[in-house]
């Protein structure tokens, strides 16, 4: 059995991510570039289902001056952030966002790719735990897998990351296990959801930060 909700165990995790999911470094990218012109200094920064730790090493590549609060249900990922991150100031918890009990602690809150396995009610909770968790006018972004429309452009969508799966997978029994996962193990929601969504949270301002035709990121600020 998986050692953790993504369609990897932690140990091949890194290795396969990228070939899966196309702009995956670009989610980092944006995160990053986000932060940086909001200008916020001396940052306490969430990352709830945080994985094996990629975005806080992409972080720490260009600037020290962060504390990196790193959350996850699945031990097996923490084991490698933590042995990723040796050496960098970070604290790690073994909790789904749905669970979280942060208040007004953070500056920055990212979910990247972690919330799309929940139920709509969890969902929301794990939403408003990340607002909880925000510090007034603290920043969360988020990337999720999203669901176009109408049925016919979603078709055409998850046509396309068909195509990408085989150029980059080749195995045509791996490209169908994940096209299947869709609305069996993972549950996008559409861009509009997802704004619906941050605004019942709480989040009055609430952008798109980035779109692919199979993930969006969206940043709200707490204010
Ligand atoms: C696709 S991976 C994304 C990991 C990382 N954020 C990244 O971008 O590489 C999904 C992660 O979400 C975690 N996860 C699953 N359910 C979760 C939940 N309810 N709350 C937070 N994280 C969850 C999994 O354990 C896994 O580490």
């Amino acid at each position: 059995m998986n050692d953790n909700k993504s369609a990897y165990n932690s140990g091949i995790y890194d290795k396969n991510i990228v070939s899966t999911l196309p702009y995956y470094l670009e989610y980092h990218n944006q995160i990053i570039d986000l932060v940086k012109a909001i200008g916020i200094k001396d940052i306490e920064w969430l990352d709830t289902g945080c994985g094996t730790g990629t975005l806080a090493c992409r972080v720490f590549e260009s600037r020290d001056d962060v504390r990196f609060t790193l959350c996850d249900p699945s031990e097996q990922m923490l084991e490698i952030a933590k042995n990723k991150l040796a050496g960098r100031d970070i604290r790690t918890f073994t909790v789904p966002s749905q669970m979280m009990t942060f208040d007004s602690e953070f500056d920055v809150v990212t979910a990247v790719q972690s919330h799309h396995y929940l139920k709509p009610d969890e969902r929301r909770q794990a939403v408003a735990n990340c607002f909880r968790a925000l510090k007034d006018k603290g920043v969360f972004v988020t990337f999720e897998n999203i669901r176009m429309t109408t049925e016919t452009s979603d078709k055409v969508a998850l046509k396309r990351w068909e195509n990408f799966l085989s150029d980059n997978l080749k195995d045509p029994d791996i490209v169908k296990m994940h096209i299947n996962r869709r609305g069996v193990e993972v549950f996008p929601i559409t861009i509009e959801e997802h704004i619906k969504l941050l605004r019942e949270a709480g989040f009055k301002s609430v952008d798109v930060l980035w779109t692919s035709y199979l993930q969006a990121g969206f940043w709200a600020m707490k204010e």
